[in-house]
């Protein structure tokens, strides 16, 4: 069998300008997140692959795994912010009819959907991420993960995350982590949270 090289992996660039999602979240808050804080987890998890070419044909998904905990927390910080910077989009589009449905059978309402994930946002002690996912009940489930630790991807398929490091709000809303997430619901980009669900199902056909 025939493996291509993952390695390096790309800096990603943003699909929408560094001042596209004011007031929800600046320009100087992006700046840092994605040009400081996402860039430096590419660089230092390519520094690390490279003294280590046995691995340079493992994909992305697979290190956030692995024993190594210096590879796994950096791929999980490029994982992770890659997954949180296609969550957002500055064109917001109500969840699609077959998404609404979804969310109302798991939840009861989007609105009570969004409290657990505030509540689950806020509760995190620390660092980390608040993610929605679809379970192997067909049901959507709020989890949270500390640090870059990346949800169990063989069990959940993630339709988005929301970076709840200091990082993301500290200099937009101070301490205020729930005016933070409650920002972030009019920036989620569902038609992307859909393309997950439907990439991850056709791949388990
Ligand atoms: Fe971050």
């Amino acid at each position: 069998m025939n493996y291509d090289d993952f390695y390096p992996f790309d800096y990603e660039s943003l699909s929408y300008t560094l001042d596209a999602l004011n007031p929800y979240i600046s320009k100087y808050t992006l700046y840092f997140h994605h040009d400081k804080h996402y860039k430096n987890y590419v660089d230092k998890l390519n520094a690390l692959l490279k003294k280590r070419p046995m691995l340079h044909n493992v994909p992305l998904e697979a290190l956030t795994e692995i024993a190594d905990e210096d590879i796994r927390t950096n791929a999980g910080g490029v994982y992770n912010h890659e997954l949180y910077f296609s969550s957002l989009t500055p064109d917001y589009k109500e969840p699609s009819e077959k998404m609404q449905k979804l969310i109302d059978d798991s939840f009861g309402s989007e609105k009570e959907m969004w409290d657990e994930i505030i509540e689950a946002g806020t509760g995190l002690t620390g660092s980390g991420y608040v993610w929605l996912a679809l379970a192997p009940d067909g049901e959507l489930e709020v989890l949270v993960t500390q640090n870059q630790d990346v949800i169990d991807l063989d069990k959940y398929i993630p339709l988005f995350n929301i970076d709840v490091w200091e990082h993301s709000y500290y200099l937009d809303r101070q301490n205020r982590r729930a005016d933070y997430l409650n920002a972030v619901k009019s920036v989620i980009n569902w038609e992307h949270a859909e393309k997950m669900l439907d990439s991850q199902n056709d791949r388990s056909d």
